[in-house]
């Protein structure tokens, strides 16, 4: 979710926080359309590991904008069966949001329709990093042997341990990079790229990004014909 700062900017408003503000919005159409189309699994970039290093005053306003949204959507989220779920460096987040998140999963923990999870504090190497270190132990304490490491292992240990592989990667603002976002996830996720602002993202955006994606083979390595079989 990328260009609240450069959407505020354009509106003329010197604060950056006016447009993270407006970036709630887009929030929450985004995941009432991703519900009402069906998504199961819907992970939100909301703050990561690297965007501590912003001007304090920034990085209040958000954790304070973060408390306030799951105030004010923790009924809406219970009501249209969507559970929360968070994957990040949790304990570094403020005492206040660790509260509010945690009331809210608790809040929707039987819902079932679609995880909603949010990515706070959160970098793939960070999270990668914990991975080694987790093995690493077990590799001492004589749990596993190095041979018997591999891909399933790993994927267990990452805190989207639950979560299948996205399937779809948006991200708006025009920047084509992505910022340290679930590396090992991703491996054959499609990307899609808009130049909108996350202010101005709305359902309209979301079925243009999904319609893309249909458009696209996905051959996992494979050839054409062998998909088409
Ligand atoms: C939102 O957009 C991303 C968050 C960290 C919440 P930005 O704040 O990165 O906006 P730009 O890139 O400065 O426009
Ligand atoms: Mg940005």
């Amino acid at each position: 979710m990328d260009g609240n700062g450069r959407w505020a900017k354009k509106q003329n408003f010197k604060d950056r926080v006016f447009g993270h503000r407006n970036g709630t919005k887009a929030v929450r159409k985004t995941i009432e359309a991703s519900r009402e189309l069906g998504v199961r699994f819907l992970t939100l970039y909301a703050f990561s590991t690297e965007n501590w290093s912003r001007p304090k005053f920034e990085v209040n306003a958000l954790m304070e904008l973060l408390i306030k949204s799951l105030k004010d959507e923790a009924e809406q989220l219970l009501e249209n069966n969507i559970r929360l779920n968070t994957i990040g460096d949790l304990p570094s987040l403020p005492r206040a949001c660790r509260e509010e998140l945690q009331k809210v999963i608790d809040l929707t923990k039987d819902n079932d329709a679609m995880i909603l999870t949010l990515a706070l504090s959160y970098s793939s190497r960070w999270e990668l990093t914990e991975v080694v270190k987790g093995i690493a132990a077990e590799v001492a304490e004589g749990i596993i042997v190095p041979d018997n490491i591999n891909e399933q292992y790993i994927n267990q240990r990452l805190m989207t341990k639950e979560l299948p592989d996205p399937e779809l990667l948006i991200r708006t603002s025009g920047e084509q990079r992505i910022s340290n976002y679930l590396l090992w996830q991703i491996a054959y996720t499609e990307l899609y790229f808009t130049d909108t602002l996350w202010p101005d993202f709305d359902e309209e955006e979301l079925y243009k990004a999904i319609v893309d994606y249909q458009s696209r083979e996905r051959r996992f390595g494979k050839i054409s014909d062998q998909i088409k079989a």
